[in-house]
């Protein structure tokens, strides 16, 4: 541990850039906890800061190369100021270790996501020592199975020891908790299971502890996340078994929590005991992402996805027939390997007909190091790929759309997440606007199916569970207005300026 700062050093400034999915948001939100324990303060402004940090994500090439361009935009920055300190964390400095110093020999840090715990100890001693620190886990084949789980300690007890909440970007009343950590699947294409590790459950009484934190400092919406979620089991030393659906009912019961969500699941491991779960649990969020990557058969199983298209048709119709008004939303790969136009085909049909609520469509983009990459030709073209990507996107968007129609008319229960982002922009452009003064503004939060609603209201409705009756819709929102009955009456509006005055 570095002695405290003495009182007269201003505090020290940290600028951080996250890359990538969920769970690097809430590394990401870890780091700046431990940093600011070390009385460091955020800053966006890149010329203030005194600690550079990118949480980087390796998934596909095009997340890799907006980090190196960024390194390489910072380089001017440090050889004016080389004190300042620049680092690498997350997957990408796991993958590409050394190399990453190789290639831009001004970072200061490069910390795998098994290593985060570390980065303030790290900071100091890549000041202490003027050189270089690199801390990354060991390679999935590199030693025994508890080698390797060991070089990957969960970074998240340090949370449970945080004496505040650590919410940065969204809003205060949402708050990620990890449940698991790394994955054991393989698909070909996926570089996650080396750079996150083996697959490995946290104790669920740190979860409930973590939570119920986190919901005593007014946190109203958990997301529960993990790379295969729903495969999450965790073994008690007399040999009891805590699956997903027990880690859900033990935290239903936390006072003050609305809303429970929980990303991303394995298609396979969708289990009944789940699904009744989020059927009985009113606090579940009624909405489920089960990525199927693939209509066809043959990509399947190139992809080792492990089960068949007829597989997944039977998991949604489970879903459905548990759950009503369940949504379900996908990811899927298109331009895969040896994915022919009739491979693509069936992927266009699959979306059609699981009318999923919305898509996240990639073009395959190799990863070194996966068993795609050393086993299979990348010969779909680029154009093609972007081609597929556009065409199974309009059918998606179209999906949406329609989908959403039928909610002209209906009043949802909506958990408000704060200020549109367009609300923020139009305050922004006229500071002046009476919007701004008077708290009234185009707000948005999401309903039980995780639908986004935009509507007027103001700002202190955020953590709050509102009726609102739709009354316009797109594809990805719908915009309405809230229902003021006698018992849900209308906030009182905010005293306008000039009322204050009187
Ligand atoms: N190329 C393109 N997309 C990928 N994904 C994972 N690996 C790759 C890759 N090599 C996608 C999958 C996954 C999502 C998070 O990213 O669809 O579900
Ligand atoms: Fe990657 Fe497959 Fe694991 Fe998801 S399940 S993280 S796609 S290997």
């Amino acid at each position: 541990m570095s002695d405290p700062a003495p009182p007269s050093d201003p505090p020290k400034k940290l600028y951080i850039e996250t890359v990538g999915c969920q769970m690097n948001v809430l590394d990401s939100e870890l780091v700046v906890a431990q940093l600011r324990r070390e009385g460091y303060e955020l800053t966006d402004d890149l010329r203030q800061a005194d600690t550079i940090l990118y949480n980087t994500c390796s998934v596909r090439q095009h997340a890799e190369d907006k980090v190196y361009s960024a390194l390489g935009r910072i380089k001017r920055l440090k050889d004016r100021k080389p004190e300042v300190r620049i680092g690498v964390l997350g997957c990408m400095a796991q993958k590409d270790q050394e190399r990453i110093l190789r290639r831009a020999p001004h970072v200061d840090l490069v910390v795998g996501p098994g290593q985060l715990g570390r980065v303030s100890e790290l900071l100091q001693a890549s000041q202490d020592e003027g050189r270089p620190q690199l801390a990354v886990s060991l390679a999935r084949n590199a030693g025994k199975t508890l080698e390797v789980l060991d070089s990957f300690p969960t970074f998240d007890p340090d949370r449970v020891a945080s004496p505040e909440p650590t919410p940065q970007g969204s809003s205060p009343h949402q708050a990620f908790v990890r449940i698991q950590m790394g994955c054991d699947k393989f698909c070909t294409y996926c570089i996650v299971p080396s750079v996150r590790g083996p697959e490995q459950g946290r104790p669920p009484d740190l979860i409930v502890e973590e939570a119920r934190r986190l919901v005593g400092q007014g946190v109203k919406e958990l997301t529960l996340l993990g790379q295969t979620v729903n495969s999450y089991k965790y073994k008690h030393g007399d040999g009891r078994i805590s699956r997903l659906s027990d880690v859900l009912l033990a935290l239903h019961d936390l006072d003050g929590l609305l809303r429970l969500k929980f990303v991303t699941n394995f298609p396979l491991d969708m289990t009944d005991d789940l699904l009744q779960a989020v059927r009985d649990l009113p606090k579940a969020s009624r909405y489920l992402h089960v990525p199927a990557q693939s209509g066809c058969d043959a990509v399947l199983k190139r992809m080792k996805r492990l089960y068949t298209v007829t597989q997944y048709d039977e998991m949604m119709a489970r879903i459905r027939e548990t759950i009503p008004g369940v949504a379900v939303s996908s990811d899927f790969i298109v331009g895969f390997c040896g994915e022919t136009e009739e491979s693509f085909r069936k992927t266009v049909e699959l979306v059609e007909r699981s009318r999923f609520k919305n898509s996240f469509i990639f073009k395959y983009s190799p990863r070194a190091g996966t068993k795609a990459d050393e086993r299979f030709a990348d010969d779909v073209p680029e154009a093609d790929k972007k081609r597929r990507n556009t065409e199974l996107l309009a059918v998606q968007t179209a999906i949406s759309l329609e989908d959403n129609r039928p909610f002209v008319g209906r009043t949802v229960e909506v958990l408000v997440e704060g200020p549109s982002k367009t609300a923020g922009k139009r305050n922004e452009a006229d500071p002046d606007a009476s919007s701004s003064a008077s708290g009234v503004s185009q707000m948005t939060g999401r309903t039980s199916c995780d639908r986004i609603v935009v509507f007027d209201g103001h700002r202190r409705q955020a953590g709050h569970l509102l009726p609102v009756v739709i009354e316009q819709v797109s594809a990805v929102t719908l915009f309405g207005r809230v229902v003021t009955t006698d018992s849900h009456p209308a906030p009182a509006p905010a005293p306008s300026p000039e009322a204050a005055l009187r």
